[in-house]
């Protein structure tokens, strides 16, 4: 009986005891987060401030990813109550392994269209819409943050990744990518928008050190992520690999710190690119990043994260070389998120996303983001399926839904343009499909092994041979088909960037391919489009006289051939538009003799000698006539713009601009509106015109008008004055106009500026490294 009641006893005193413990132990979420924090040993606080899960850079194996192919996560610690974030790509869709192993199910994701064809269509609320059905799927497959969206601006054509990209135009990036952010965010899971900053080429892109001027960094490459991150908060920021004026991104305080946070006021955590800041790596392929300086910019995660990584930091942390306030600051940061993910809140996923409904929000975006640059004679809408349609081109059986790398989604199908006009009811020509079907799936199939042997997902792609067509077979074709469709196709990737000979201009076997089509079928007097399967720019002007339409329908995801037969027919009537100059020749380009730097054999540096004269701001500004303009494209109606008001005639804090959009043809359609300020260049010079809003109607009947309104506040009337660190609204009449392109504006009105303001003053940042000379009109 005693020994019964001691022991009694004593089991009391061990719950007791294991309680008063676990309450001593802080949780997250239940107890402060610096006491949390404060629970941490250095070894637990450098794994937090690491990613772990790449292969062949795992720490020590945890957690495992429940979601295969994802690119990362970052460290899980439950004795705290800490759980992991898994991180997965990209842009277009979410990227994780469609097929598991033991597995009978599978885990396809929907490939949406690519970045550039998404901010074609200039319609943020679709852009919302896409971006809730990405989430949706993030969440379903138990993310916690989508690596998207990526918005560097398009400096170059040949950028690799301009696909991924959304423009040449910060304020397009901006706002799409608020838009994209905020849908994808609507469904409790994050995003992580990339690459801050100035990731404009894929050429060294590890160790590239970009010379750029303050003002250009502020106007150009920062304005978007500026608007984004003040109009949407994402989640984290990725920052990019590059260097700016001798620093890697990583390392930059006053991008990270002061301007991400103080100025803008972001609120999530950074996390490195992957294998980001790595000193002398393309020199000695050493993985060691300055883990002390990262930390102390503000780069709160490094990713992957590797062994060398951890034991610097566990090192800096233990003997006070990285100071207590950095480590917990950085800490808090990535707490802040944790607290706010699914895996946190221990929501239950399905594996089950709805990609049926998704598919068709990606069909409905790939449509509105094609681009109408060519429309003779209304040769389209095209609504005969009577009879035949002579389909040339490989890209035309082999359609390419998105580029290549992290931005490649794994998805189920792609409908080619073949599948896609015959699903609406147009018949192909048999004996075309008879020769390129086969030819097409042993080049398919060649080119699909020199990658695997090449660096798999990295390795950059390649054009992939036309078929040599005799000109009796295409003066047979053109005898027996009504019309002639020709598909140029190009893919590019992460890790190489697009080349001059190969990618922007046509290969003979096309020009070849075009003159001889063209030829037959204008003879018997057909007519000859053609569909432009791109995910950047190309020459178009050589050749575009001898067709009769050209559509450019982008790499628009996994519904490509439905969608391009949507916009032929006349389903749907296109309201795309240019986010992007397409140059007359590759050599216009004010980039074109700073790319993609010295030595050329093998660049280490390159000089932003453009400036803030970035596309259309150039081609304006210094009076060159490109191919198709900024924000240029066509529609199957006409749109007439009327009743320009704006609000005030002296500068207010905010302005509001109206007019009015009325559908002046026979067909309903959509109307992008562009509103361009002209400021008076008093002690700066300025561009000719800057897109400063847009506005998409809605779907209009013939005959139907919309009233737009465009919101402006005195920043979209300032510049940056580096000499006084300070955005600046010189005083002067400023032009404020309305219209269908950067070279079609409808309707002009003036505001009046009497003294000179200064609009926000900024600390110094991005001192240069050397002396940078920018041009000047
Ligand atoms: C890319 C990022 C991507 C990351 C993870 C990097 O190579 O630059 O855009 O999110 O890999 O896959």
């Amino acid at each position: 009986m005693k020994h019964k009641s001691v022991k009694i006893l004593f089991i009391a005193f061990a719950l007791w005891n294991a309680n008063t413990y676990a309450q001593k132990t802080p949780q997250l979420g239940k107890d402060p987060i610096q006491k949390v924090i404060d629970a941490m040993t250095p070894e637990e606080k450098a794994h937090l401030l690491l990613g772990t899960e790449m292969l062949g850079a795992t720490i020590d194996g945890k957690p495992r990813m429940h979601a295969p192919g994802a690119a990362g996560a970052t460290y899980a610690i439950p004795r705290l109550g800490i759980t992991a974030l898994l991180l997965a790509d990209g842009p277009a869709g979410l990227r994780i392994e469609p097929k598991r192993e033991n597995d009978p199910n599978t885990y396809y994701a929907t490939a949406f269209p690519v970045g550039t064809a998404l901010a074609s269509t200039w319609n943020t609320t679709l852009l919302e819409e896409v971006g809730k059905a990405i989430g949706s799927e993030v969440r379903d497959y138990g993310v916690d943050v989508l690596l998207a969206p990526a918005i560097n601006i398009h400096r170059n054509p040949l950028c690799g990744r301009n696909f991924e990209y959304y423009s040449e135009d910060p304020v397009v990036a901006g706002e799409i990518a608020a838009a994209y952010i905020k849908g994808v965010q609507s469904q409790g899971v994050g995003t992580s928008i990339k690459h801050f900053a100035a990731n404009n080429q894929e050429t060294n892109r590890l160790s590239i050190n970009e010379h750029i001027s303050e003002r250009a960094m502020r106007e150009i490459y920062l304005r978007g992520f500026e608007i984004a991150v003040r109009k949407s908060q994402p989640w984290t920021v990725m920052s990019s690999y590059n260097k700016i004026n001798g620093i890697y991104t990583s390392e930059r305080k006053d991008l990270l710190w002061d301007i991400l946070r103080q100025e803008w006021g972001f609120k999530g955590f950074v996390m490195s690119d992957w294998f980001g800041g790595y000193h002398d790596f393309a020199a000695t392929g050493s993985k060691t990043s300055d883990v002390i300086a990262q930390m102390n910019a503000g780069n709160d995660v490094l990713m992957p994260g590797t062994k060398f990584q951890y034991d610097a930091l566990v090192d800096a942390i233990k003997k006070g070389t990285l100071p207590k306030n950095v480590v917990d600051r950085n800490i808090n940061s990535i707490l802040q998120v944790v607290l706010k993910s699914p895996a946190f809140k221990k929501q239950k996923f399905s594996n089950k996303p709805d990609l049926v409904s998704n598919a068709l929000i990606a069909r409905n975006a790939a449509a509105e983001g094609m681009v109408l640059l060519k429309n003779e004679s209304n040769t389209l809408p095209y609504n005969n399926k009577a009879q035949n349609i002579a389909l040339f081109g490989i890209t035309s059986y082999n359609f390419i839904a998105g580029g290549t790398g992290s931005g490649d989604v794994n998805e189920a199908y792609t409908i080619s343009l073949l599948d896609g006009l015959s699903n609406a009811g147009f018949k192909a020509d048999q004996g075309l499909k008879s020769l390129y079907v086969p030819f097409v799936a042993n080049e398919a199939d060649k080119e699909r092994k020199r990658r695997e042997d090449n660096g798999g997902i990295l390795a950059t792609p390649k054009k992939m041979p036309e078929l040599l067509l005799q000109d009796d077979q295409i003066a047979k074709a053109a005898d027996q088909n009504a019309v002639a469709i020709i598909t140029v196709g190009r893919n590019s990737g992460e890790n190489g960037d697009r080349q001059l000979a190969a990618d922007f201009y046509l290969a003979n076997d096309e020009i070849t391919l075009l003159n001889k089509v063209s030829k037959h079928f204008h003879q018997k007097g057909k007519k000859v489009i053609v569909i432009l399967n791109l995910g950047g720019v190309i020459e178009t002007n050589s050749w575009k006289d001898k067709t009769d339409a050209i559509l450019l329908a982008w790499q628009p995801g996994q519904e490509s051939g439905n969608a391009v037969a949507d916009v032929l027919s006349g389903r749907v009537n296109p309201s795309g538009k240019l986010t992007m100059t397409f140059p007359v020749d590759f050599n216009n380009n004010p980039s074109a003799a700073n790319w993609p730097g010295t030595p050329a054999t093998n660049p280490e540096e390159v000089s932003y000698e453009e400036g803030i004269y970035v596309g259309y701001r150039y081609f304006t500004t210094f009076g060159i006539k490109p191919s198709y303009e900024f924000g240029f494209g066509k529609s199957y109606s006409s749109f007439a713009y009327t009743g320009l008001k704006i609000s005030a005639k002296e500068l207010q804090d905010e302005v509001t601009v109206t007019a009015t959009i009325k559908n002046s043809g026979q067909v309903a359609g959509k109307e992008v509106a562009e509103l361009y300020i002209s400021a008076p260049g008093i002690s700066q010079d300025k561009p000719v015109k800057e897109l400063k809003a847009f506005a998409k109607t809605s779907s209009l009947a013939p005959g139907a008008s919309e009233t737009v309104t465009f919101k402006l506040s005195k920043r979209d009337f300032a510049s940056f004055n580096s000499i006084t660190n300070t955005w600046t609204v010189e005083p002067g009449t400023y032009r404020i106009a309305v219209g269908s392109s950067s070279a079609d504006l409808k309707l002009e009105g003036t505001i009046n500026v009497a003294q000179e303001k200064a609009v926000e003053k900024v600390g110094d940042a991005f001192a240069q490294d050397s002396t940078l000379t920018e041009i000047k009109p």
